[in-house]
């Protein structure tokens, strides 16, 4: 039996605008998926996982390659997560050159699903770096950064930048830029989230910025200007400067509800965290429903979201140092 896990995230500034090539900064937080896997002599995936912040649910897969699940999964989240597990498996048994390799896997996750909080990213990355590990195969960082995209890659069809999955296997403070990735001096990030129990569809979400852009220039442009506070953040986050570091955020949020990803819970907890003295907040990853990330000034705001109307959970979250765990 061999265990990893990995963090989720937040996104300081740069989602949506990384998919067209802008840079964007990702942090890791201390809410991990962990993964546990078991080689199996009969070359089938089993998948179990009791807690993805939805109903408990376990899921057979038949075949000796990874198939379609042999049960009906009615929850389209769930189903969805368990598209990211094939394809992790996938990419294990390309990486270690072993077709026919089976396994049990079972999932643990506190990151609520599809709430961009990373939630997928985290599961890819700890299941691609315990598998390998179980079949005897200990897998670079970069390796597995690039095994864990390839999979929200084929499984987003295509639309998928390598941040999630850079900062879910790295840790800490990163910068995406296309291939170009590396790590960044951070100083403390207060962050608070707000959750309002739902999930965006990130596909969807992708595919509507990318009709927008082809339809408006000022799409594009609003795109472009992302990557531009993008630039100027990272300078200001080498600074540790949270205020400035806020209104950029604050920026950030607007052209992504100009974009389209934003709704109307996610503007209400912006605004809520932002009367109750935030330095700044903003969605988090897909955006649609889900959270958003408040730089906390005062301790008023995770108090102040958690009374907010749509607000389901308000949580602090520490930068997490460490990615990808090797527990077991
Ligand atoms: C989703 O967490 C972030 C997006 O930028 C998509 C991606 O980067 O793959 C919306």
């Amino acid at each position: 039996m061999t265990v990893s896990s990995a963090p989720g995230k937040v996104y300081l500034f740069g989602e949506h605008a990384v998919v067209y090539g802008e840079p964007a900064v990702p942090c890791a937080i201390e809410l991990r998926a962990r993964v546990e896997v078991t080689e199996r002599s009969d070359g089938k995936l089993r998948v179990h996982a009791e807690d993805l912040s939805l109903d408990g649910f376990t899921v057979e897969y038949g075949g000796s390659t990874a198939g379609r699940p042999d049960v009906n999964v009615s929850e389209s989240l769930v189903s969805a997560a368990m598209g990211y597990v094939d394809e992790a498996i996938g990419q294990v048994r390309d990486v270690t050159d072993t077709d026919d390799a089976g396994f049990d896997v079972t999932i643990e996750s506190d990151i609520p699903l599809g709430a961009g909080l990373g939630s997928s990213a985290a599961v890819v990355v700890a299941a691609i770096d315990a598998a390998t590990r179980e079949l005897g195969v200990t897998l670079e960082t970069d390796e597995l950064a690039e095994r864990a995209y390839r999979t929200e890659h084929n499984v987003q069809d295509g639309q998928a930048s390598r941040a999630d999955t850079f900062c879910s296997a790295t840790g800490g403070a990163v910068r995406v830029e296309g291939d170009d990735r590396r790590s960044l001096e951070a100083p403390d990030l207060p962050f608070v989230i707000g959750f309002d129990g739902g999930a965006g569809d990130t596909g969807e979400l992708v595919s509507g910025v990318r009709q927008l852009r082809e339809e408006y220039d000022f799409a594009s442009d609003t795109v472009a200007a992302i990557g531009d506070i993008v630039r100027q953040g990272e300078r200001v986050l080498e600074d540790g400067d949270l205020e400035e570091l806020g209104r950029l955020m604050n920026f950030n949020h607007g052209l992504l509800s100009a974009l389209g990803v934003s709704s109307r819970s996610l503007e209400t907890m912006v605004w809520s965290a932002r009367d109750a003295g935030a330095y700044g907040a903003k969605l988090t990853g897909a955006g649609g429903g889900g959270c958003i990330v408040a730089l906390d000034a005062t301790p008023e705001t995770e108090t102040a979201l958690s009374f907010t109307p749509g607000c389901e959970e308000a949580f602090r979250a520490e930068l997490a140092e460490a990615g990808v765990k090797r527990l077991e």
